[in-house]
């Protein structure tokens, strides 16, 4: 056993989130100026597997850790298969993480969270894990988060790549033929993507030819996107952002908080806002370039952004 640590990214979808649970494609991309860092030490072989996250202020150890604690899914879960992938006992390891990614807020920090736990430990057992096997291991994680994922939280957070996403389908990556900046403003809402994704499942099964209909367009959407991306037309997913949020909203998953922010957005300059993430809270995404991104994060901030980050993509 040796000392080792790992990191995972956040992520945000840019289209097509809630119909890529029903099979359409999806758009996503790693947001890395936000992370989950694990530093996995080797202790005294009593001790066994403790687990110190300081930011929530827990320390707690792995066969102590209560299947009903909060916060047994995000730290205890992907441990315990992670170590039954191996067919070990716990080992004497001190595990620390910390995290720059707000949870519940459609950063995929549930996500990161296991990805960084699974890769660190692999590399304290001098056994890293090849990226397929964490995807594999962290989709089972997420399925204990919120019932039905897609899977393309763990799959763009695993492989750190941009990716166009389907369900079932083998990893397709993205080729950003032009960088483009996004704002990703936080409406400070925390918002259980699970909540959002069993509503919408109801509204599905209340009628599958409208909602059907919305889900072929956004996914319709995510793929005329995707040549905007590879080709560069950058400008053109502007109105292709603007359009998946009003879908969104017949949804049901937007809200009024992040309505404002996006009209905000799209006011002060922005070619394109939505919603990112399972909605009803967390964040939206706009489109800027260099001249419109200062106006834009100021008119985010005014209307009540708790956070505005700027990322450039590709
Ligand atoms: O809220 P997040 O970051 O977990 O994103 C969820 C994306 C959904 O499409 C709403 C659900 C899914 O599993 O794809």
């Amino acid at each position: 056993m040796q000392a080792a640590s790992a990191t995972a990214p956040g992520k945000i979808i840019l289209f097509g989130e809630h119909a890529v649970v029903y099979g359409q494609p999806a758009i996503a991309v790693p947001l890395t100026t936000m992370q989950v860092t694990v530093v996995a030490e080797p202790v005294s072989d009593g001790e066994g597997l403790v687990i110190t996250a300081p930011d929530v202020n827990r320390t707690v150890r792995l066969s102590m850790f209560d299947t009903n604690d909060p916060l047994y899914n995000a730290l205890g879960l992907p441990v315990r298969l992670v170590l039954e992938r191996f067919g070990i006992p716990e080992p004497p390891l001190r595990l620390t993480v910390r995290s720059t990614i707000p949870i519940a807020s459609g950063l995929g920090s549930g996500a990161a969270l296991a990805t960084a736990l699974i890769r660190a430990i692999g590399l304290a057992l001098e056994c890293p894990l090849a990226n397929d096997d964490i995807n594999t291991l962290v989709f089972e994680v997420e399925k204990r988060h919120h019932g039905t994922p897609s899977g393309i939280d763990n799959t763009v957070i695993v492989y750190e790549q941009p990716v166009y996403y389907v369900r079932g389908q083998p990893l397709e990556t993205l080729n950003v033929s032009r960088p483009f900046t996004v704002l990703v403003a936080d409406s400070g809402q925390e918002s259980p993507t699970h909540v959002a994704v069993g509503d919408v499942r109801r509204l599905y099964a209340s009628d599958r030819a409208t909602i059907g209909a919305i889900f072929a367009r956004i996914g319709n959407i995510a793929t005329v996107a995707r040549t905007a991306i590879e080709t560069g037309a950058i400008e053109s997913l502007g109105p292709l952002m603007n359009e998946n949020h009003t879908l969104l909203s017949r949804l049901t998953v937007s809200s009024t908080a992040l309505d404002r922010l996006c009209s905000a957005a799209r006011d002060a300059g922005a070619y394109g806002a939505k919603l990112s993430g399972g909605g009803r809270g967390g964040n939206i995404i706009a489109l800027v370039d260099e001249t419109s991104a200062t106006r834009v994060a100021d008119a985010l901030h005014r209307v009540g952004a708790l956070r505005v980050v700027r990322t450039v993509i590709g």
